[in-house]
């Protein structure tokens, strides 16, 4: 690990005249994985909103391997390899699994089409239950599977910061092991990763560093071990 891929420093963010976020700072360093954690409203997924661009900040600097992205367009944040898994699935539910994943693969920051084709047989590989369902319209799958497809959108987009938003959301933990599998083969890949969950355990095997918010505050940063005896209260 080298330097801080993603650096958040004294953010302030929130809807309208109301600030959901207060002083926040993080660090993410390169080949990492941090866990942003925390209940229900802390804050969590207007942290990554800020991050992405799409929720207003009012105050605050954001460095994506050193260079200030506070003043772009999400649009170019994300041009420049920041990638969210958003909360909720951003999949399109009209399309087939084969176009969702072609349309991902071709927005890819400028990569040649060798490197495309090696990491569309790779999320197959990575998830079969979509590689036997290209021609399936992506809006009949189950949820994890749906999940499974916003996961890969993700990782064709050749992300320098992965960002997940609970993708254990609602789904069994049968399938939320299949899915942190995949996390954790990115992580052995060197893919910088920062994991937002509600549900701590399959986060805090792979975390490196969590981040504890609570009414949009970071309360805790530690190391996995650390959280236990910290007496967080929501754990
Ligand atoms: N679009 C919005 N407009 C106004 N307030 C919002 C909006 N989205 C979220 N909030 C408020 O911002 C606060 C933080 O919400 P946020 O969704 O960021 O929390 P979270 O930690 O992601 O929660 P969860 O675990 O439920 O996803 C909450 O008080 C919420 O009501
Ligand atoms: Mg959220």
């Amino acid at each position: 690990m080298s330097g801080a891929a993603l650096e958040v420093e004294g953010l302030n963010a929130g809807y309208g005249k109301v600030t959901v976020v207060h002083d926040l700072s993080l660090t993410v360093p390169e080949g990492a994985v941090v866990a942003l954690l925390g209940p229900n409203g802390a804050g969590k997924t207007s942290t990554l909103g800020a991050i992405t661009g799409t929720v207003r900040a009012s105050s605050g600097a954001i460095r994506l391997f050193g260079e200030r992205i506070d003043g772009l367009s999400s649009y170019y944040r994300a041009r420049r390899g920041l990638t969210l898994v958003p909360e909720g699935r951003g999949i399109f539910p009209g399309l087939s699994v084969g176009e969702n994943l072609e349309l991902a693969v071709e927005s890819a920051r400028g990569v040649d089409p060798a490197w495309r084709r090696t990491q569309m047989a790779r999320v197959q590989d990575m998830f079969p239950a979509l590689g036997g369902r290209l021609k399936q319209r992506a809006g009949t799958l189950s949820g994890g599977e749906q999940q499974m497809l916003a996961m890969s959108h993700a990782f064709l987009a050749n992300p320098r910061v992965l960002m997940m938003d609970e993708i254990s959301a609602g789904l069994a933990p049968l399938i939320v092991q299949k899915l942190y599998d995949a996390v954790a083969e990115l992580k052995s890949d060197g893919t910088t990763i920062v994991l937002v969950e509600q549900y701590l355990s399959y986060a805090l095997r792979l975390a490196d560093i969590c981040y504890v918010m609570a009414r949009g505050s970071v309360g805790f940063v530690g190391e996995p071990a650390e959280l236990q005896g910290a007496g967080v209260s929501y754990l």
